[in-house]
């Protein structure tokens, strides 16, 4: 029963958080018929257990009760008739028959609890079990980052032996924008992935201002990096707690000119109860750009020292994508930052750029560079997003 229900939770979860989605693929008769076939096993898992119950009580009660039966019978013999045992004893006895069987009937039902937290445990243990694959085994812990970031000799893999990154260096100086352009799957996010420490490298090296990450506090080196990602996650609560995170140094004002600075003050103020304004369900009654913004807003208050966007500027749609445009570069001025787009037109203003392909670094440098290469990879790109503009 208790897995079955764990079941249904799973599906109902996964199913009402991606609604949209069921609801555009017109999915809907599928997965009523997916959850009517686990509500069924649920049912069927129900009816088992109480069909346990029905023969398990009744059982012990008979039982019970012809002990008792046979107890007041011979005992009434042998006390009245024989005078074996006195009045006393017949009478205390089936005080202690009921004292026999009660514990057995509450381990019945202690087993029962005992099989419900047993199910529920097995997945916390399982989580538990989980081996930490990042060590903790840094001591430096600045409290701000100059913002240099080599990548030296990098080679990566999530899983042995099947690299991802190959051989990756490249090198941001303090302040500098770096660009990463390639196809999908071509480790981008990687590249992120592992300055952030979430995976270890197996070879070469990670410096952030000339030291191995790896002899940082994974908090303190973390807390210095921002990410913005493409899908924007804000949870209930208000617009303000949303940029804050509920850190309660952060004040009002701190916000409202961080806002006017990336530009997003004005669309804010605009909304019913201004930054009071409740987000529901994970921001769905907000444009992606509006979400976007509110995300520009809270890394622009955690002021890190580098900025990572990882293509969180390609679902925009046309009209916010100049206020994107704006934010970006308030946002990335004065502090090294990692720009990965699908849109040439936010790359072109870095200081370098880097085409990953397959892993491995196939071109570096700045936008004019990067075109004189005669069929350069990244020469194909700019192009053909020309052509692509040229004829939309
Ligand atoms: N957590 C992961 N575990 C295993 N393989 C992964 C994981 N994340 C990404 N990959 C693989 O690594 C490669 C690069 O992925 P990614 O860096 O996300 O590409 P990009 O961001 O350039 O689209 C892909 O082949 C992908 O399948
Ligand atoms: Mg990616």
């Amino acid at each position: 029963m208790r897995t079955q229900i764990a079941k249904m939770n799973a599906f109902l979860q996964e199913r009402i958080t991606g609604m949209r989605i069921v609801q555009i693929f017109n999915a809907e008769k599928q997965e009523l018929d997916k959850f009517r076939a686990i509500n069924r096993e649920y049912t069927k898992a129900n009816l088992d257990a109480i069909l346990y119950y029905a023969i398990f009580f009744p059982v012990v009660d008979i039982i019970a009760a012809a002990s008792l039966g046979l107890m007041v019978w011979w005992g009434a013999r042998n006390a009245l008739v024989e005078g074996g045992i006195t009045l006393g004893v017949l009478v205390a006895f089936p005080i202690y028959i009921n004292m026999l069987f009660r514990p057995i009937r509450m381990l019945a039902d202690k087993f029962n609890t005992l099989q419900m937290g047993l199910v529920a445990a097995e997945r916390v243990f399982s989580l538990l079990e989980k081996t930490e694959k990042i060590e903790e085994s840094g001591h430096l812990a600045p409290a701000k980052l100059r913002g240099e970031v080599a990548f030296d000799h990098v080679l990566f893999a999530y899983n042995d032996k099947d690299y991802v990154l190959r051989d990756v260096n490249f090198r941001i100086n303090p302040g500098e924008t770096l660009a990463i352009v390639g196809s999908t799957g071509s480790g981008k996010s990687t590249i992120i992935n592992l300055l952030n420490r979430f995976y270890d490298i197996q070879e070469g090296h990670i410096l952030v201002d000339g030291v191995d990450i790896r002899e940082y506090q994974l908090q303190a080196l973390r807390r210095r990096i921002a990410i913005v990602l493409q899908d924007v996650f804000l949870f209930s609560g208000s617009v303000f707690e949303n940029i804050t995170l509920r850190d309660p140094a952060i004040t009002r004002e701190q916000v409202e000119s961080a806002a006017r600075m990336i530009g997003a003050h004005e669309f804010i103020a605009r909304l019913p109860g201004g930054y009071d304004y409740q987000v529901m369900e994970r921001g769905a009654t907000l444009s992606m750009g509006q979400r976007q913004l509110i995300s520009f807003v809270r890394a622009l208050i955690f002021d890190p020292d580098i900025l990572i966007l990882d293509e969180a500027t390609s679902s925009i749609d046309p009209e916010s994508e100049s206020i994107i445009q704006y934010a970006t570069e308030k946002l990335i001025a004065r502090r090294t930052s990692i720009i990965i787009a699908h849109r040439l037109s936010t790359v072109r203003n870095a200081r370098n750029i880097l085409v990953l392909e397959k892993g491995e670094v196939i071109e570096f440098g700045p936008h004019e560079e990067l075109l004189k290469i005669p069929n350069g990879r990244y020469r194909d790109l700019y192009e053909m997003q020309f052509l692509q503009m040229a004829e939309g």
